[in-house]
């Protein structure tokens, strides 16, 4: 018989490598990937592209179930479309980024797309890697590894630098205070913010490589799977 399905929730701020760790441990494992973030961001593009104030919570929450949002599980090429349109590099501009946490607070939001997220875990064939900010704590509770990721601000401010190299990049510190808002507004709402599971295995990246964070993840995967 198969081996059961395995759910990993890979949770965590902003630049500590959730993103680049998730898709690697994913394909390493022949496992699916679903980016939560990507499908908070294709809201958010929604909206601004149909003229909704981000700011208006009732505005938002009202038009939560209008957009189709499709997320590719593939993690070699992770897709997602917005009514068939093909998002990935809208949901990536600074106008996005800056108003994606005032969505993403928005109940209606949350409780639309954690049960699109449920329903993709749920029908991945040998399982899955999930990353996001509450994957542990509200969306996939019994997921059976839960990781979250850290990093020193200065850390993560260097990555996403790197990241937006020859785009949009600025200086460090603007970098810096964009990200630490972020996490702070992420962290601070109500409804499921960004939190670590009780559960979930706290791994600090500020002094690792890619590769050690990956092999790290791996281990955790693999030693339940044999356990
Ligand atoms: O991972 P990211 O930076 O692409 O995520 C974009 C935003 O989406 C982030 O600022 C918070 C929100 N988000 C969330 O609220 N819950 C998730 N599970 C994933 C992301």
């Amino acid at each position: 018989t198969a081996p059961a399905a395995v759910i990993v929730g890979i949770d965590g701020p902003s630049g500590t490598g959730k993103s680049s760790t998730s898709k690697a441990v994913a394909a390493k494992l022949g496992l699916r990937y679903l980016d939560t973030g990507a499908q908070y961001r294709a809201i958010t593009w929604w909206m601004l592209s149909n003229g909704i104030d981000v700011n208006d919570a009732m505005a938002v929450a009202a038009a939560a179930g209008k957009p189709e949002i499709v997320s590719g599980t593939d993690p070699s090429a992770p897709a997602i479309t917005v009514d068939g349109l093909d998002a990935s590099a809208p949901i990536r501009t600074q106008e996005v980024t800056a108003a994606v946490s005032a969505v993403s607070a928005v109940p209606e939001v949350r409780t639309r797309l954690t049960e699109l997220q449920r329903a993709i875990a749920a029908a991945a064939p040998a399982g899955i890697v999930v990353e996001g900010r509450d994957i542990g704590t509200t969306v996939l509770p019994d997921a059976d590894v839960k990781i979250f990721l850290t990093a020193s601000p200065e850390a993560r401010a260097a990555r996403r630098n790197g990241e937006l190299k020859g785009k949009e990049a600025g200086d460090l510190a603007a970098t810096q205070a964009a990200l630490v808002k972020r996490d702070a507004a992420d962290s601070g709402r109500k409804t499921s913010p960004l939190a670590k599971a009780a559960d979930a295995v706290e791994v600090d990246t500020t002094e690792l490589t890619l590769e050690q964070v990956i092999e790290c993840v791996v281990t955790l995967v693999e030693e339940k799977r044999t356990a």
